[in-house]
């Protein structure tokens, strides 16, 4: 039997990558998950990967009692990495209360139970929101934290400072946060991927939607910024290898490699795309032309960011190994399977 890991968000788009990869280097895996964004097809999906069905709990993380009540049932976790959490930028600019209730109150429930505790390991999901239009670039993780564009970026900018402010005075309780770039692609099996629910916030999934008919067309907002071809610029990460540095990042809690009990690490390529690059990387890839056309400028946008990976390459020895047209081919063969499979159960309906 492998250590036992929580993952909280584990039937999400990062959240399912990272437990396939915890399974294949034999940790035993505990997932939460509400299913407010994602579904109970997920975990067919592991299973159907790596042949080992995660051990699944149906619950809400804002409810205090259940947190409590699950570190009762399950003594023996011995870390947790904690994905959960609700991440539309313009949502939450229209209901910050949601935003910040089930961003920051989850995590303090989780905390809460890890400081109970005698070791306790902890991986937190940043994101590379809280640098805003970082002054220089690359971004290294010592750049400005920036005030935040929307109440999500708040989520995170906040949650890393409860962590940090915890980690103080806990000494029993290690953590890293990691600053997420630009997550795209699915894994290549394409049994999971990405599932927006609604219209995609993100670049990625609307050029798959469009490719495949299902949106008219993709809208490239703004081609006047001060970058080469006018498009903004950013680092997009392919999600096997974001999957691969939980594990890694895991592997130094556990062996207590770690400098402080908190550290942050940027998780991205350290290579700057524009919008425009990448949507002639899908094109490449899927020998499909996109139709779009160019918007007006988005509010909240910023210009370019990308990171500074010297720090996770030298520490966590980790590095983004998949290029910007591998992921876009996984990320149209998902679109593809989501495809296929609408289609047989529409027939089967009729
Ligand atoms: N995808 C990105 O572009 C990106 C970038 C930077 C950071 N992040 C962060 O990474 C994490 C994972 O992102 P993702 O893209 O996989 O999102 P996702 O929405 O696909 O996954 C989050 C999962 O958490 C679950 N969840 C939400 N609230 C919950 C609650 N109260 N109790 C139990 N389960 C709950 C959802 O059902 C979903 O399955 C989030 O914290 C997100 O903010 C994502």
């Amino acid at each position: 039997m492998g250590k036992k890991i929580l993952v909280t968000g584990g039937l999400g788009f990062i959240g399912s990558h990272t437990v396939v990869a915890l399974q294949e280097r034999g940790f035993d895996v505990v997932i939460i998950d509400n299913l407010s964004n994602s579904s109970l097809e997920v975990l067919g999906g592991i299973t159907k990967i790596t042949k080992i069905s995660p051990e699944f709990e149906n619950m809400d993380l804002r409810e205090k009692e259940a947190v409590s009540a699950f570190f009762d049932k399950y003594p023996d976790i011995e870390g947790v990495i904690h994905f959960a959490a609700s991440k539309a930028v313009g949502e939450s600019v229209e209901n910050p209360l949601l935003y910040y209730e089930n961003n920051l109150n989850t995590l303090i429930y989780l905390l809460q139970q890890l400081k109970e505790r005698e070791n306790s390991k902890f991986i937190f999901s940043s994101s590379c929101t809280v640098y805003g239009q970082a002054d220089e670039l690359p971004i290294t993780e010592s750049a400005p934290v920036k005030k935040a564009e929307s109440p999500y970026g708040n989520t995170k900018q906040i949650g890393e400072e409860i962590i940090a402010d915890t980690c103080k005075v806990t000494k029993n309780i290690s953590a890293i946060s990691l600053r997420y770039f630009n997550p795209i692609g699915a894994h290549p099996s394409a049994n999971i991927g990405e599932l927006p629910i609604g219209t995609p916030q993100n670049l990625v999934p609307f050029i798959t939607q469009t490719a495949i008919g299902k949106r008219e067309k993709l809208s490239v907002f703004g081609n006047d910024y001060p970058t080469p071809d006018g498009t903004c610029i950013r680092d997009y990460i392919h999600v096997m290898d974001l999957a691969r540095a939980h594990v890694v990042a895991l592997e130094r809690l556990l062996d207590e490699e770690q400098e402080t009990n908190y550290e942050v690490f940027n998780l991205g390529t350290g290579k700057g795309n524009s919008v425009l690059e990448a949507i002639k990387a899908f094109e490449k890839v899927s020998e499909t032309k996109l139709p779009y056309v160019i918007a007006a400028r988005r509010e909240g946008d910023i210009t370019a960011a990308y990171a500074d990976t010297t720090k996770a390459n030298e520490v966590l020895k980790w590095k983004a190994e998949y290029s910007i047209d591998d992921a876009m081919e996984s990320a149209w063969k998902w679109q593809l399977k989501l495809k296929k499979k609408e289609t047989e159960e529409k027939n089967k309906t009729v």
